[in-house]
Formats: structure tokens, C-alpha cells, sequence
């Protein structure tokens, strides 16, 4: 085996890459509960790319026919209706996972220099996955993918100008078509999964470059031992390569639990409309989309002019990418942040969470002023940013983690 490996590694850097990555990078000994998402991700990525290639196997991407092949899929194919239920769940799931990884990254300063373009490549990676989400929604071809998808293309036609001519070339046709579905196949079967596995390796690069945070937000690379092992570090495997199937085994149950007695979610995984096949002449009731979009879509919605809702959406996406060039704290965890940050943190997650809310309600009066509060407060919490990470008084940061 080892001559084998000498003769690989005279060739390709099988073990460099090994030890640089996983027997000899050495990771801060006191990662906490937040530290499971980020492997979470990549189960789930695997998940959606192997159950997505084995849908594809019985789908037919055309007007005519895709409703039909995901019935077909749900009853007749081998463990079809598992497949799909797991590619479904997977959505969802995805999102809830690289939710909680950011917010640790908001909790634990993980943005903050030197680890700015791990952020820059993760909210790359956010664009994508909603752009994967958005395509494969219109796939199963039922009446929320129509419209859901109209709603959201119809945007584009506030721009200025080339707004109508850029909704048909998003389109391919005047009206959302077989054309349109064909295209988004094309870029949620390949051309999208390359993007994003290409963006998590340079996310993966550029956080094994400078090293990982911790909860404490100090770096373990200050005090070494005399071979130059951090002493606050462990290597990550064997050691977190083990804690983390504990996440994925704890994950997987109540995954698996979801996917066989709730893969609909009371209509919030799998809404109740999309059982219904597509059909241009029949608007539904009322127009929501997938839960994961709702907070943006509130923002939309909170602003009466759509050509400012459209900026307002973009905005509160564009603003969390130069994140890391907002917070002027001189301490990077919320341990050891003042009382500001840490009220502008939860102001923020509920304000996240009251427009995720607002977003799959039909609009009151009522509820629209409560969307523009809380998309106000989005807003505020970054541009104020500055301000508080500045003025606050911070608490001493440990020169070694506290365990
Ligand atoms: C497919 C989606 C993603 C995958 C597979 C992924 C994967 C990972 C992995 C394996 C780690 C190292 C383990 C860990 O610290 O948890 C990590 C760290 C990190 N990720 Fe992601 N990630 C994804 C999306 C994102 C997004 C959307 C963001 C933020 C915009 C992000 C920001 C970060 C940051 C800041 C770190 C460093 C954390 C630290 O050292 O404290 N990631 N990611």
C-alpha cells in the first residue's frame, strides 16, 4: 500500500493534499454546536446532487410532459417517490443549514479579517443556491412553479428601458413555455451544480489558507508548540471528522423523520397548489414562494413603487456581501462585543424572521407597515454598523481559547 501511494504521490499530491487538509490542519479545540452546519452543507450538497441525477433518469423537461414524469416518479418508478421526497426535504433543509452556518458567522465575527473572501465566496455560494432553488422550483411544472416563477421574471421588467426585452430573453418566449422550462433544466441539472461545487472548493481554499475562527475569535496560531502545532488546535481528523458524524447522524434522523411523515411541511416544503398541473389561464388565490425566499420577498413587497422594491430586494442581498468591511469592532466574537452589536444581532434575526413570516401572508395595511419596520430594521442593522461596532466598549479578548 505504501509503495502504491509513493508511486501516486511521485505523481499527484494525494497525501500533501490529505495532511493540508485533514490529518495535519489543525483546527481550534473548542468548536461548538454552530461548527456542525458548514459539514452539514456538504452532506446536504451530496444529497441533492446524487438524488437530482437519479430524478433526472425519469423526468421529462417539457410543457406536455414534466407534470406527468413527476407523478410518474411519486408512483410507478423504483423508490421514486423517496428520491424525490429526499430532493425536496433537501431544498428546504439546505437552506435551513446554510442559515444557521451564517448566523454563526454573524455570532462569532467570522467575516472579519483576514477570513473576508471565505464571506465573499459563501455569499457567492448563497446567490447561487437561490438561483438552483428558484430554476428546479419551476421543474415539477405545477401551478405555484408557473406562477412563482412569473411573479419573479415579471420583476426584471421594472428595470428601465430593457426591462421587457430582458424578461423575454430570460424567458425565451412571451410567455413562460416549454422554453422557459427547458433552459432552467439545462442550468439546474449542470450548469448551476458546477458553479456551486466549484465555489465550495475556493470557500473550502480560502478558509483552510488563513485558518478556521472559533467561538472565541482568537487566533490559535499566536502561541505554537516548538513543532509549530497550535496549541489550542486539534487536527481535524481524526478528531472532528468523528464529532461531526455525531451532527450527521443527529441530522439525518430528523431528516429521515420529515421525509417519510412530513416531506410537505403543512404546504411549506411542498405547497399545496404545485399538485396541480400548470395552467397559464388560472392565476391561484394567492401567490407565495418557498419559504426561504419569503424575508426578500416581504422586502419586495414593503416598498409601493416596484422598481424601488425590486432595489430594496437587491440591496438587503448585496449588503450582507461587504459585511466584513462594516464591522469596525476590534474583537471579533459577540462574546466579547458590547451590549450594542449584541442588540443589533437579535433586532436583526427577528426582524429576518417576522419578514420570512410576512412574506408567505397574503398584504394587509397592517402587515405592510409592519414589513416596512422591519425591512427599515434590516437595513439599519447594517448601515449603522459602523456606528455601534466603533462606539461600543468591547470586553477583553483571552489570549487562548476558553474551551
Ligand atoms: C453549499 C453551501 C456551503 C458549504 C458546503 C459550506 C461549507 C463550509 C465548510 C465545510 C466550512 C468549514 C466548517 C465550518 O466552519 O463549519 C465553512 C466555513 C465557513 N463558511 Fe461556509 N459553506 C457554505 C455556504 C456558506 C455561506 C452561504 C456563507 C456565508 C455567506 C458561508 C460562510 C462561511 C464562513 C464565514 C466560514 C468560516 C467559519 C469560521 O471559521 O468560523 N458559507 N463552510
Amino acid at each position: 500500500m505504501s509503495k502504491f501511494m509513493d508511486w501516486v504521490d511521485a505523481r499527484f499530491p494525494a497525501t500533501k493534499m490529505w495532511e493540508d487538509h485533514l490529518s495535519k490542519y489543525y483546527a481550534p479545540k473548542n468548536f461548538n454546536f454552530f461548527y456542525f452546519f458548514g459539514s452539514l452543507a456538504l452532506l446536504v450538497l451530496v444529497n441533492q446532487i446524487v438524488t437530482g441525477v437519479w430524478l433526472t433518469m425519469s423526468y421529462t423537461p417539457s410543457a406536455e410532459e414534466a407534470f406527468a414524469s413527476v407523478e410518474y416518479i411519486m408512483r410507478d418508478v423504483e423508490y421514486g417517490s423517496i428520491l424525490r421526497l429526499l430532493h425536496s426535504t433537501g431544498a428546504s433543509a439546505f437552506f435551513i443549514v446554510v442559515y444557521l452556518h451564517m448566523f454563526r458567522g454573524l455570532l462569532y465575527g467570522s467575516y472579519q479579517k483576514p477570513r473576508e473572501l471565505v464571506w465573499v465566496f459563501g455569499m457567492l455560494i448563497y446567490l447561487a443556491l437561490m438561483a438552483e432553488a428558484f430554476m428546479g422550483y419551476l421543474l415539477p411544472w405545477g401551478q405555484m412553479s408557473y406562477w412563482g416563477a412569473q411573479v419573479i421574471i415579471s420583476l426584471f421588467g421594472a428595470i428601465p428601458v430593457i426591462g421587457n426585452d430582458l424578461t423575454q430573453w430570460i424567458r425565451g418566449d412571451y410567455l413562460i413555455s416549454g422554453i422557459t422550462l427547458n433552459r432552467f433544466f439545462a442550468l439546474h441539472v449542470v450548469a448551476l451544480p458546477i458553479v456551486i461545487l466549484g465555489l465550495v472548493v475556493l470557500h473550502i481554499l480560502a478558509l483552510h489558507e488563513v485558518g478556521s475562527n472559533n467561538p472565541d475569535g482568537v487566533d490559535i496560531k499566536k502561541h505554537k508548540d516548538e513543532n509549530g502545532i497550535p496549541l489550542d488546535g486539534i487536527a481535524f481528523h481524526p478528531y472532528y471528522t468523528v464529532k461531526d458524524i455525531v451532527g450527521v447522524v443527529v441530522f439525518l434522523f430528523i431528516f429521515c423523520f420529515i421525509v417519510f411523515f412530513f416531506p410537505e411541511m403543512g404546504g411549506y416544503f411542498l405547497e399545496k397548489p404545485n399538485f396541480e398541473q400548470a395552467n397559464p389561464f388560472k392565476t391561484p388565490e394567492h401567490i407565495a414562494p418557498v419559504w426561504y425566499f419569503t424575508p426578500f420577498y416581504a422586502i419586495l413587497r414593503a416598498i409601493p413603487d416596484k422598481l424601488m422594491g425590486v432595489i430594496a430586494m437587491g440591496a438587503a442581498i448585496a449588503v450582507l456581501f461587504v459585511l466584513p468591511w462594516l464591522d469596525r469592532s476590534p474583537v471579533k466574537s459577540m462574546r466579547y462585543k458590547g451590549w450594542l452589536s449584541k442588540i443589533w444581532l437579535v433586532v436583526f434575526c427577528i426582524s429576518f424572521v417576522i419578514l420570512g413570516i410576512l412574506g408567505v401572508l397574503a398584504p394587509t395595511p397592517g402587515r405592510t407597515l409592519l414589513s416596512q419596520v422591519c425591512t427599515f430594521l434590516y437595513f439599519a442593522y447594517f448601515i449603522l454598523m459602523p456606528l455601534y461596532t466603533r462606539l461600543e466598549k468591547t470586553k477583553p479578548v483571552p489570549e487562548r481559547v476558553t474551551g
